[in-house]
């Protein structure tokens, strides 16, 4: 009788385990980013760190502060924060690059960052951040 009832306890803490082990495997990650509204909100940090260097800051011609305001310490930039104008017209202006793509150009599935966009941010800025040679500054 004593060994079958730790026999049931052991059992019964075993599928314990078991639960909690599974569940924690299925627990979601934490997203990395927590404000995007255009990039997929499952976006890898190389894909994103390639997008804001390589067609935001060299396309553009500007540095990352151009459109991501300063921390409230003063201390490096806020990136989730849209303080900045500029950070919703370069969101406006990856929609308005997308619509080009897939209305006008008929690419299928247009992405940000993608090599096979017809239209991207460079053909127009050429590494300038007013291509029309517009600075309202
Ligand atoms: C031309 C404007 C522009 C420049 C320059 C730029 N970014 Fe961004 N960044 C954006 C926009 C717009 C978003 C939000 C995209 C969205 O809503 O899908 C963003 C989002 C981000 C995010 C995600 C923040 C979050 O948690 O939602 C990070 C991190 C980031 N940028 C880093 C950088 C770094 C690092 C640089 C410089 C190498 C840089 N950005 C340069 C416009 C810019
Ligand atoms: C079809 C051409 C075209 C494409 C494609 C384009 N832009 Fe622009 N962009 C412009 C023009 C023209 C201006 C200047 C507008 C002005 O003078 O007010 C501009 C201005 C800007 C500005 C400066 C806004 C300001 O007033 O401070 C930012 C930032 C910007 N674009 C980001 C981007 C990003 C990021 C992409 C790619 C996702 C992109 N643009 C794609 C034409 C384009």
């Amino acid at each position: 009788m004593k060994i079958k009832r730790s026999f049931t306890i052991i059992t019964v803490l075993a599928a314990a385990v078991t639960i909690i082990v599974l569940a924690s495997f299925n627990e979601p990650e934490p997203p990395l980013y927590t404000n995007l509204k255009v990039l997929p909100k499952n976006i890898s940090s190389k894909d994103l760190q390639s997008i804001m260097a390589d067609d935001f800051e060299d396309g553009i011609g500007v540095s990352c502060g151009f459109c991501h305001a300063n921390n409230k310490d003063g201390h490096g930039l806020d990136f989730a924060s849209d303080a900045k104008p500029e950070k919703e017209i370069a969101r406006s202006m990856m929609r308005m690059t997308l619509n080009i793509n897939e209305k006008y150009l008929k690419l299928k599935h247009p992405k940000i960052g993608d090599a096979a966009l017809i239209i991207s941010c460079t053909t127009c800025h050429k590494g300038q951040p007013f291509p029309d040679g517009a600075d309202p500054k």
